[in-house]
C-alpha cells in the first residue's frame, strides 16, 4: 500500500493482487495485462482516504485502489467540493473540483501504470455525487461507477454519450437525504446518456448496509469480469 500526497491528493494507492502461474516455471506471478481493474474510491463528507478501502476489497479484492482525500473543508470535514447548505451545491466549486480531481485521475493512471479503460468509481455520498459531475463532464475517466446514495449534482446543457459504460445506483428507500424523486431523476438522466443503468433499492437511510455489498459484487463481476 502506498500513501502519498502527490499530485495535490492525499491518496492510497493497492497495487492490483491479480496473478496468474507462468507456465514454464509454475510460479505466481503479477499480472501487468492491460485487463486489471483499478476502483477509485471516493468518501462522502467526513471521511477520509482509508474509508471506503475495506468495502472497495469486499467488492472486487483484486483491482487495484486509487483513494483520494476530498480537499475542501467544511468545519474540519474531508469533502470533494464545497456546498452552500445541505444539497445545494456551489456549482463553480463543484465544475473547478471534478475536472482537479479528474486530472489527478489522469496523472495517476500513468504514474501508477493503471488503464483509464479498466477504472470504476465507487462513491459514496458526497464522493458519488462528484463521480456523477465526473461522467457529465470527463465522460472518458470512468468506465463504470457504482454510486451510493447519490444525487444530481448538476444538469449539464448537453448530455454527453455514455454509451457503453455501466452504472448502479444503490440508494436508500428512506434516506432522509437523498430523495425518491432525486433518485429516480438521476437515473434516469444515466438512462438518456445510454448509460447501461441499474437503480438498485435498500431498505436503508442514508447509511451503507450490507445489502448495498450484496448487490455491488455481483454485478461487479458481472459488467466487468476480469
Ligand atoms: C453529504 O452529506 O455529503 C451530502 O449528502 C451529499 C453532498 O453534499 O454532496
Amino acid at each position: 500500500m502506498i500513501k502519498s500526497n502527490d499530485f495535490g491528493f492525499h491518496h492510497i494507492f493497492v497495487h492490483s493482487s491479480y496473478s496468474y502461474t507462468n507456465s514454464s516455471n509454475n510460479k505466481k506471478e503479477y499480472d501487468d495485462s492491460n485487463k486489471k481493474l483499478t476502483l477509485v474510491l471516493l468518501h462522502g463528507t467526513g471521511g477520509n482516504e482509508e474509508d471506503l478501502i475495506l468495502l472497495g476489497k469486499k467488492i472486487e479484492p483484486n483491482a487495484s485502489i486509487l483513494s483520494p482525500r476530498g480537499k475542501v473543508l467544511e468545519n474540519g470535514m474531508p469533502r470533494f467540493f464545497r456546498r452552500l447548505s445541505e444539497g445545494v451545491f456551489d456549482l463553480e466549486d463543484l465544475r473547478i473540483r471534478s475536472h482537479e480531481l479528474a486530472d489527478f485521475i489522469q496523472k495517476c493512471s500513468v504514474h501508477y501504470k493503471f488503464n483509464l479503460e479498466r477504472t470504476i468509481a465507487i462513491g459514496f455520498s458526497n464522493g458519488a455525487n462528484i463521480a456523477v459531475s465526473i461522467f457529465f463532464l470527463r465522460p472518458e475517466l470512468f468506465q463504470g461507477a457504482i454510486l451510493f446514495r447519490a444525487m444530481v449534482p448538476f444538469i449539464p446543457n448537453s448530455l454527453p454519450n455514455l454509451l457503453n459504460k455501466r452504472i448502479l445506483i444503490s440508494a436508500g428507500l428512506k434516506d432522509p437525504i437523498v430523495s425518491k424523486t432525486e433518485t429516480e431523476n438521476l437515473y434516469r438522466l444515466f438512462q438518456k446518456t445510454n448509460a447501461n443503468t441499474t437503480l438498485k433499492w435498500q431498505p436503508s437511510g442514508h447509511n451503507l448496509i450490507q445489502e448495498d455489498i450484496l448487490v455491488a459484487k455481483p454485478w461487479m463481476l458481472n459488467n466487468f469480469p476480469y
